[in-house]
C-alpha cells in the first residue's frame, strides 16, 4: 500500500504537542513532544541516549530493552507520554566504561557479545531476569509454582527469549547470566 505523502496520519505537524516529564538514569528531564513519539526514539534522539537499540521496532527482538520503574519492558513499544513520573534506567545508567556493572563484566568476560548490537537489551533484561527469579516471579517452565523459581539455564533461556542475538551468542549469553545467579539470586 502506498502513503500519500501528505497523509495526515504521517504528518509532523498534525499531532499538538505534550509535555512530559520523567527521570532517566536518575537525571530529570522535561520535554515537548510529539504524542506519538515512542520512548525508544525519545532516548535516541532527543536524549541522545543510543545505547539502547533499535532493532525491529516492533517488540520482536528486544534490543530496545529498558527498565520503568525496575520492571523491563520493549522501549519501541511505548509511547513516552505513558511515562510521566517514571524511573526509567538505560544501559548507560547500569554502569560505566570505568565502572561495569557485574553483568557487564560478566559479559565481558564470557565472550557474551559479536556484533554487540543485541548486548544493551540483553545486560538490562538480563537484569531483571535475576531480579525476578530472586523474588520469585515464576516463568512459563516453573514447574512448582508454590516454590522459588530455580535459576537452572532452562529458566534463564525461558526468561531471555523474548531477547535475540542475530550473531547466535546465546551459549555465552547464558553463561555470563549463570555466572550472576549465585550473587544475586
Ligand atoms: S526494537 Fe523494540 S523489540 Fe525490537
Ligand atoms: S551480538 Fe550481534 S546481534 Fe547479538
Amino acid at each position: 500500500m502506498t502513503i500519500a505523502q501528505d497523509s495526515p496520519a504521517r504528518s509532523e505537524t498534525s499531532a499538538a504537542a505534550c509535555s512530559v516529564t520523567f527521570s532517566v538514569n536518575g537525571r530529570t528531564s522535561s520535554l515537548v513532544l510529539d504524542p506519538r513519539v515512542t520512548l525508544l526514539d525519545v532516548l535516541r534522539e532527543h536524549l541522545h541516549l543510543t545505547g539502547t537499540k533499535k532493532g525491529c521496532d516492533q517488540g520482536q527482538c528486544g534490543a530496545c530493552t529498558v527498565m520503568v520503574n525496575g520492571r523491563r519492558i520493549n522501549s519501541c513499544l511505548t509511547l513516552a507520554l505513558m511515562h510521566e513520573g517514571d524511573e526509567i534506567t538505560t544501559i548507560e545508567g547500569l554502569g560505566s566504561p570505568e565502572a561495569l556493572h557485574p553483568l557487564q563484566k560478566a559479559f565481558l568476560d564470557h565472550d557474551g557479545f559479536q556484533c554487540g548490537y543485541c548486548t544493551p537489551g540483553q545486560i538490562i533484561s538480563a537484569v531483571a531476569v535475576l531480579e525476578e527469579i530472586g523474588a520469585g516471579v515464576p516463568s512459563h517452565v516453573t514447574a512448582d509454582l508454590n516454590g522459588a523459581p530455580p535459576a537452572t539455564d532452562e529458566e534463564i533461556r525461558e526468561r531471555m527469549s523474548g531477547n535475540l542475538c542475530r550473531c547466535s551468542a546465546y551459549p555465552n549469553i547464558i553463561a555470563a547470566i549463570r555466572d550472576m545467579v549465585e550473587d544475586h539470586v
